[in-house]
């Protein structure tokens, strides 16, 4: 089976992890794990992020025409586990964020952030292709978590 041969290979493509943040029609805050981030041009600062058509955050951040990516720390495992969940009723729930340029949450803990404004979409397959425009970005120093084999790992590394 193709599907279970490209699954295996990703499996064993290490990643960091983020939470993408956007805003709810009513200005409140969603978010939801993703790895399947990319930066993809310098000049301008573009990124780009995959998100399922089946995800509740994906109308949002078309709607709202902007979305935040969150660069997780190694210590912040937690929550990514809760943004990845379904069930959890409010992920947000005890955790410290603020706003930049968009007003999309920026995880206050988080290793980098990039506030963007949603420049194109592309649809491919089940997910679409959000691209964006970095309006503002920040980071500290830390360690990273990351994710292989389906599941989170310290790499044992930090900058
Ligand atoms: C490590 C990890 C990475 C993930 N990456 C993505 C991703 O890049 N795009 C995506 O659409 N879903 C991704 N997911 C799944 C979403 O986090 C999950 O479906 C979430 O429940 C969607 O939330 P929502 O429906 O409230 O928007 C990932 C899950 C995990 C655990």
């Amino acid at each position: 089976m193709i599907s279970e041969d490209f699954r295996a290979v990703m499996r064993r493509f290490p990643t960091g992890v983020t939470i993408v943040t956007t805003l709810d029609e009513n200005g409140g805050p969603k978010g939801f794990t993703a790895n399947a981030f990319a930066s993809v041009s310098l000049t301008p600062p573009m990124v780009l992020v995959c998100v399922n058509r089946a995800a509740r955050s994906h109308p949002l951040i078309a709607s709202a025409g902007k979305f935040c990516v969150n660069v997780l720390a190694l210590e912040q495992e937690k929550w990514a586990v809760r943004f990845a969940s379904r069930s959890t009723r409010d992920p947000f729930e005890g955790l410290k964020y603020h706003a930049d340029r968009t007003g999309a949450p920026v995880i206050d803990e988080a290793l980098g952030y990039l506030d963007c404004e949603l420049a194109e979409e592309h649809t491919a397959g089940t997910h679409t292709i959000f691209l964006g425009n970095v309006v503002a970005c920040g980071s500290r120093d830390g360690a990273p978590l990351g994710y292989f084999n389906a599941g989170y790992h310290d790499f044992g590394c930090r900058i």
